[in-house]
């Protein structure tokens, strides 16, 4: 018989066997290092097979339940493969999609591949993998949880296909809660502002100088720099996801981060154009 803890959980949620996507930097690397050490059994994703295999070592080394598996999201075969494997394995119970990054440039400096490249990582083969698990997320009661971004809420110039993939990501998030819902499948977009990671020295800048934004574009990347330089430790954003696989029944949308809740909850009371006249101001578009 399972074990009531104090906070209402029961004994068998406190371990879980969970995935995280792109674990190896970042707000991943966060969040599969804290579930570890709370006891879960982690498997994190990184892109390089070494990589893996080095972070897979020093998880083994600090003796945390965590172990490291390559995974590039543009690949269906991979993909297909980490499915098979972990179903394999004895299934999961949590999904953590949280890979992802960000190209910057105006909509007109954007090539097509580009764009496709950009859907690709952050929504397509994370959605293909979410597919994948799901019959056996369904078997097992388990959760999804989508790393997604306030920029989905509003989106901003020079990261239109960005703010496209998050707010197309927190639409599939929705969907599927309420697909899930009467198979006991909880299903949350936790939604960061500015964080301080490795996403932005990763971010792909496109449009040189001869582009008709150019003088805009820097200016507005060295703001958007700016605030991710000042932003919080991911550690915030890994707290928010421990908080919601903790509760019985999570929100749909966590906002996460510096002022997360409250940019959160102005970006839903104020007029669309006022919202976006202040990240205009914030962003310096
Ligand atoms: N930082 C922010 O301000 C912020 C704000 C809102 C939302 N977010 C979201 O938070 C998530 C994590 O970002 P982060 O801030 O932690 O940035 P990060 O440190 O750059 O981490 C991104 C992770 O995604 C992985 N990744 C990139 N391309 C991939 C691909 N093709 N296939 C598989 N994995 C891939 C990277 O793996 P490798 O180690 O293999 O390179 C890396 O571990 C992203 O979805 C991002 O959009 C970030």
């Amino acid at each position: 018989m399972a074990v009531i803890a104090g906070d209402g959980m029961t004994a068998t949620d406190r371990t879980r066997r969970v995935v995280v996507t792109g674990a190896g930097t970042g707000i991943g690397r966060a969040i599969a290092l804290r579930l570890a050490r709370a006891g879960h059994t982690v498997v994190g994703t990184a892109r390089a097979p070494s990589r893996a295999a080095e972070l897979s070592g020093d998880a083994r080394a600090a003796g945390l339940p965590l172990e490291y598996r390559p995974l590039d999201l543009s690949s269906r075969n991979q993909v297909e493969a980490l499915a098979a494997s972990l179903a394999e394995g004895g299934g999961i119970d949590v999904l953590v999609n949280n890979a992802g990054y960000g190209i910057f440039g105006a909509v007109e400096d954007v090539q097509p591949e580009q764009v496709l490249r950009q859907f690709d990582v952050n929504l397509f083969g994370p959605l293909l993998l979410t597919r994948l698990l799901m019959p056996g997320l369904r078997e097992r009661q388990g959760r999804i949880v989508w790393v997604g971004s306030l920029a989905g809420r509003q989106s901003l110039a020079f990261q239109g296909h960005y703010s496209a993939t998050k707010a197309a990501t927190a639409a599939v998030s929705d969907a599927l809660r309420m697909e899930l819902k009467p198979f006991g499948v909880h299903v949350t977009c936790v939604e960061p502002g500015d964080i301080s990671t490795e996403f932005t020295s990763s971010r792909i800048v496109l449009g040189g100088e001869e582009s008709a934004y150019a003088a805009r574009a820097a200016r507005s990347l060295a703001a958007v720099e700016r605030e991710e330089h000042h932003g919080p430790s991911p550690e915030c954003v890994a707290r928010a996801v421990e908080r919601v696989l903790a509760r019985r029944r999570p929100p749909a949308r966590v906002p996460a981060g510096r002022l997360g809740r409250t940019t959160a909850l102005f970006l839903r009371l104020a007029p669309y154009d006022v919202a976006q006249w202040v990240v205009a101001r914030l962003y310096r578009f």
